[in-house]
């Protein structure tokens, strides 16, 4: 387990899009473990594969106060949305800013677990934006092209980043 080096706004990678995982191996596995470590340790309530450089749909979550529930979502797919959101976002990748962001206020999504078990989650409110926000990620797809009123410095907000 260790921690990585969190890609930066302007890293090409951010833009690309990450490849379906078709295996569970032990490469795997580690790449998790080092995704919750980066995550918990950078204190981001989300993080994508490509924010630290490989291009695999794996995402890893924790919306909790306590930061001891993560979810872990390999090649996640969004199946259902209702509602609207409309909320400031952050991002790892795009240090000190955040954003005012529409997204669904419910998503369910079917991904699979690191046993490589399909499983559905439902998600609203800040959940619900996390797991859009990491999925983006995947395709290749900053928060930042989605803002409505531009993007703001960060130092008088207390928003976790994703
Ligand atoms: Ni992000």
């Amino acid at each position: 387990m260790a921690i990585r080096n969190i890609r930066k706004i302007g890293d090409s990678i951010l833009t690309k899009v990450s490849k379906k995982v078709d295996k569970v191996d032990k490469r795997l596995q580690e790449l998790i473990d080092d995704m919750l470590d980066t995550m918990y340790a950078a204190e981001g309530v989300g993080l994508a594969a490509p924010q630290i450089g490989v291009l695999k749909r794996v995402i890893v979550i924790d919306v909790s106060e306590e930061g001891n529930s993560p979810i872990v979502l390999i090649n996640p797919e969004i199946i259902e949305t209702e509602g609207c959101q409309v909320g400031d976002e952050g991002c790892l990748s795009v240090p000190g800013k955040v954003g005012t962001v529409e997204r669904p206020n419910y998503v369910k999504v079917k991904a699979y677990d690191r046993d490589m078990k399909e499983f559905t989650l439902e998600g609203t409110e800040l959940l619900a934006r996390a797991i859009c926000h990491e999925i983006d990620h995947l395709n290749g797809i900053l928060y930042v092209d989605k803002v409505i009123d531009g993007l703001r410095d960060a130092d008088d907000d207390e928003d976790d980043e994703e």
